[in-house]
């Protein structure tokens, strides 16, 4: 038991995986093993992060799952409603599409793609305003970590969404902590770490809103079954986004029972 009454939630993100016919076992195999043992809505979110092109298609398949399983986008445009914008999604079509849930600032955006602290916001203000939720990346590099900078780096980049958030649209928000070394290297932060690091980002989060105390703060980084029961007993790790182990069913199920639990 964690002790904490937070629902937990585990979130598979897909990243620029797998080929359809792939995508679709592995949603069949995750879809019977709930049937085989369901995994209560209750005691845990579930949801997975698709390519965007399979979002429609993953949405329909998990219609059919025995429980509501999300289906979250991967990321979404700086440019709101619709318009001259070859190539983007935006917040409204994600939300016409019944998409309820986006993931922005994960760390492979923030460095490969460019996404600074300005269009991350602008991304967050129009995912709150078209009324999806946000699961909110952060975490530091390696040499931020080795030069002692984590906990700065970490708390800024809460600070930064600080801007655009209105004080209602904070119970819209789940934050993930991803250490960059720790994402898809097979290294984890100790459960120590992550939990000292998920205090830290509680008290950063009361200090600006007093949702602070009942947000959920996923860790991510290399969850796997073999180390998420030690992560799921920290009391401030209220869940997991998962990277390589979501995409094999045996392995997210595992994950998400872990968390679920807890409660
Ligand atoms: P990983 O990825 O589980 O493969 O480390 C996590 C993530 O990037 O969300």
């Amino acid at each position: 038991m964690s002790g904490s009454t937070i629902t937990p939630w585990v979130i598979g993100n897909w990243k620029m995986n797998p080929m359809q016919a792939d995508a679709s076992a592995l949603l069949q195999d995750f879809k019977q093993l709930l049937n085989n043992q369901n995994i209560a809505e209750d005691s845990c979110h579930i949801g997975v992060a698709p390519v965007a092109i399979a979002l429609s298609a993953v949405r329909d398949e998990l219609k059919q799952a025995n429980r509501k399983i999300l289906t979250v986008a991967q990321d979404l445009s700086r440019k709101a409603g619709t318009g001259a914008y070859t190539g983007e999604i935006s917040a409204e079509l994600l939300k016409d599409s019944a998409i309820e849930f986006v993931l922005v600032g994960h760390s492979e955006r923030r460095e490969i793609f460019g996404d600074h602290p300005q269009i991350i916001n602008e991304k967050v203000k129009n995912a709150l305003n078209a009324g999806l939720g946000v699961i909110y990346c952060v975490g530091e590099s390696l040499e931020q970590r080795e030069s002692g900078q984590a906990e700065h780096v970490v708390l800024q980049q809460i600070c930064d969404i600080a801007a655009v958030v209105q004080p209602a649209q904070w119970k819209s928000i789940v934050v993930a902590y991803e250490p960059i070394w720790a994402i898809g290297t097979g290294k984890t932060a100790s459960p120590a770490d992550a939990q000292a690091m998920h205090a830290k980002i509680r008290e950063g989060l009361s200090q600006i809103t007093p949702e602070g105390q009942q947000m959920a703060i996923l860790y991510g980084g290399s969850v796997k079954p073999e180390n998420a029961v030690e992560l799921a007993a920290c009391p401030d790790i209220n869940g997991a986004l998962v990277g390589g182990a979501s995409l094999n069913a045996e392995s997210f199920y595992q994950i998400a029972q872990a968390f679920a639990n807890t409660k």
